[in-house]
């Protein structure tokens, strides 16, 4: 049995920060995301009569350390009694940078698992079981503008308009490579536990969703880009105010903010979203993207610029 697929990180405009279910791994929250089009993770499956045990492969060389959340998504898509299988996956940007690799992985990974043994899972059913290994990889089954809703025991995961429908950009500022420095699991019990603003900020996200659903439907760029900072300063600041702090930043990441925001009193179409990293992302107009993409590159301590569209869901090759 062998099986490749594609799947693309996806960025969140509505954030989802918290869980109400820790061993299910279910969101406390809805977000709201788009799936980008030029990154991407590259995912093949594939049984190998020679193999004692499951291996992977993360740009051809062999990794230990995420095997076990690999071989658990595998068990959960093909059952316990598998054989062992052989993983091999491709990166096109840096990985664990807040640049939402395990969305694109663990959902590349439920589609090639399900190509490859023939199973024939709806794509409502593979976006669950991605969700259960990376919450926000459950996004990453579909493409362009998605939303995922958490229905009590499960989530549901739609697409509120496709990529070519509002085909907005993403400039991505680079301003630290290398792995953050607390996972988002312990950083959203932490926060859970901790942080005296958690209880609004699950209060209030209902309202962001709603504005931002609308402000999507209607293609309102300004409506969107207000409440999507917003709402990323805010699971910011849920994160600053926990014990221990959790603050993802670096100056860099605050120079990048102040240029979008010189650039929005210009008048350009842009806003900023960041995510558990240091990186900044730029969502902006087509027309926008050159001066976005050069104000961002010659900003202090911006190390690389990535530039994408928005794309497609993941999908068996
Ligand atoms: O899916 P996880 O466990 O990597 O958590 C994602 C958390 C954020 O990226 C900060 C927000 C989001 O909605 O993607």
């Amino acid at each position: 049995m062998r099986a490749k697929s594609q799947a693309q990180p996806n960025i969140a405009l509505i954030k989802y920060w918290g869980k109400s279910d820790l061993a299910r791994n279910l969101p406390a929250v809805g977000s709201i995301s788009i799936t980008l089009d030029d990154l991407y993770t590259m995912m093949c499956v594939e049984s190998d009569a020679s193999l004692a045990a499951d291996v992977l492969m993360i740009n051809g060389r062999e990794d230990v350390a995420l095997l076990p959340r690999v071989s658990r998504c595998l068990d959960a898509v093909l059952g316990g009694d598998r054989e062992p299988l052989r993983v091999q996956s491709e990166y096109n940007f840096p990985m664990a940078a807040g640049l939402a690799s395990s969305a694109s992985a663990f959902a590349a990974l439920v589609v090639a698992a399900d190509a490859a043994a023939g199973t024939g899972r709806a794509t409502a059913e593979l976006a669950s079981l991605a969700g259960a290994a990376s919450g926000s990889a459950a996004r990453s089954l579909y493409g362009g503008f998605v939303e995922l809703e958490n229905t009590g025991d499960d989530v549901a995961v739609s697409s509120i308009c496709g990529a070519s429908e509002w085909p907005l950009r993403v400039v991505a500022a680079i301003t630290e490579l290398g792995p953050k420095s607390v996972g988002s699991t312990e950083a959203m019990e932490i926060s859970r536990k901790t942080s005296p603003f958690y209880s609004r900020w699950i209060e209030q996200q209902a309202g962001d969703l709603a504005v931002a659903r609308e402000a999507i439907e209607s293609r309102d760029f300004r409506t969107l880009a207000t409440v999507a900072e917003h709402n990323c300063l805010k699971m910011h600041s849920v994160m600053w105010a926990s014990r221990p702090p959790l603050s993802y930043w670096n100056s860099a990441t605050l120079e990048c903010m102040e240029t979008v925001r010189g650039l929005q009193a210009k008048g350009v179409d842009v806003f900023f979203t960041i995510d558990a990293g240091p990186q900044v992302k730029a969502v902006c107009t087509p027309e926008a993207e050159e001066q976005v993409a050069e104000a961002l590159r010659s900003t202090a301590g911006v190390k690389e610029i990535l530039q994408s569209g928005l794309g497609e869901g993941a999908r068996a090759l």
